[in-house]
């Protein structure tokens, strides 16, 4: 077991996340106890329940269960207006507490739905995916997806706790462990530490008991950053290396999941530091190299839409000029503003190049 605690600077505690095994057996009835008279809504989507049912059932017996449909394609209003609905119906009110059981979807719009409840209750989430358990469910950004543009609307809501337990990967299928791999990956790409220890297991990315291993790596660095800008005004920013261009092919309407998109946003956004940044070439082709190992290879998109898409992405400054986090070397990136016609034009040049 391995716990980490995100504070802020000035040292109070805002989230804890507890690495260990045996969460729905254990850990989450025992920590909701305190909550059983003040009520408890469990929110999860709908796969995740017919996978987790018995065991709910048998280890929370009590406690009421609300489920959406899953997939991104549901991470907008509907999703949360009937979240919040049946928090209502459930009688929730300040002391309750909302229990985030799923993917990243799940836990953006339970974050959310946590927050804007009665102006904020308590939210504990338990991440069932890989990449929800290495980002999604740490650092309290919460959002639903709105007018065409990723997570447009939403706000900071740290969870009291995250309880993250690999024993959920045995039924992930494996497009599901790829995709965590692209924040993972993604990770690698801002700590050298990280990056050394992929590059070494590269032929065994994908098995179950390394991922276990870096999973609490993943964390720890992940609550390091946040920690020193929880609400992302200066370094947090970083944790958007390669997802300008992976928002952009997620909402072109390319069927690729959220992390497959970031993998690809990674291989593109390298190209463009290769294209206009001082970096190290070799460190910038190994980690692409990285990336293709887990993607096996690059997928046509769309990527004329794609480009047009970027000029809503949260971001930009300004509607002109497009924003990127691009690695550059080794544990670096660097911060990239391109004209919009220059991106559009280089994203096709690079799309000809890596096809
Ligand atoms: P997801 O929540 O859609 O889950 C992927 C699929 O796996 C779904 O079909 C889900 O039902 C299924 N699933 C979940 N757990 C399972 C399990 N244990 N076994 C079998 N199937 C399971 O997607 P995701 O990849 O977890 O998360 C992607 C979302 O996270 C995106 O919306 C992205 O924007 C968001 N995100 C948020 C942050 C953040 O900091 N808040 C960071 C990264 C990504
Ligand atoms: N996933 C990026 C962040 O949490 O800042």
């Amino acid at each position: 077991m391995k716990t980490i605690r995100l504070k802020t600077r000035d040292r109070a505690t805002v989230s804890t996340v507890v690495c260990r095994d045996r969460v729905l057996e254990e850990a989450l009835p025992k920590a909701l106890e305190p909550y059983r008279e003040r009520g408890v809504l469990v929110f999860t989507d709908e796969t995740v329940f017919r996978l987790y049912k018995e065991k709910l059932e048998k280890y929370l017996p009590w406690a009421r269960v609300h489920a959406m449909p899953a997939g991104e394609e549901n991470k907008g209003a509907e999703s949360l207006f009937s979240l919040l609905e049946a928090m209502a119906k459930a009688g929730l009110h300040r002391g309750s507490v909302l229990v985030a059981l799923g993917g990243g979807v799940v836990g953006d719009i339970g974050g959310l739905a946590a927050g804007l409840y009665m102006r904020g209750i308590a939210c504990i989430q338990v991440p069932t995916t890989l990449l929800a358990q290495v980002d999604a469910s740490v650092g309290g950004k919460t959002a639903i997806d709105f007018c065409g543009v990723k997570n447009l609307v939403g706000l900071f809501k740290q969870p009291e706790t995250v309880f993250a337990d690999p024993a959920f990967f045995a039924t992930l299928p494996p497009r599901e462990i790829r995709s965590g791999l692209g924040e993972i990956i993604k990770h690698a790409a801002l700590c050298a530490p990280l990056f050394d220890k992929l590059s070494a297991h590269e032929k065994n990315l994908t098995n179950l008991n390394f991922l276990a291993q870096i999973v609490p790596e993943n964390i720890a660095f992940k609550v390091h950053t946040v920690a020193q800008d929880t609400l992302e005004k200066g370094l947090r920013k970083c944790l958007n290396l390669g997802h300008t261009v992976a928002h952009a092919i997620e909402l072109s309407g390319a069927d690729l999941s959220h992390g497959e998109c970031v993998l690809i946003g990674i291989v593109y956004e390298a190209e463009f530091a290769k294209r206009h940044c001082v970096c190290d070439e070799n460190y910038l082709n190994t980690l692409q190299a990285l990336c293709l190992a887990v993607l096996g290879s690059i997928p046509k998109v769309d990527i004329g839409r794609a480009a047009a898409l970027s000029r809503l992405d949260k971001k930009n400054k300004d509607a002109e000029n497009i924003t990127l986090v691009v690695p550059v070397k080794k544990g670096e990136y660097k911060i990239l503003e391109l004209p919009l016609a220059t991106y559009e034009e280089q994203l096709e040049e690079i799309q000809r190049i890596l096809w």
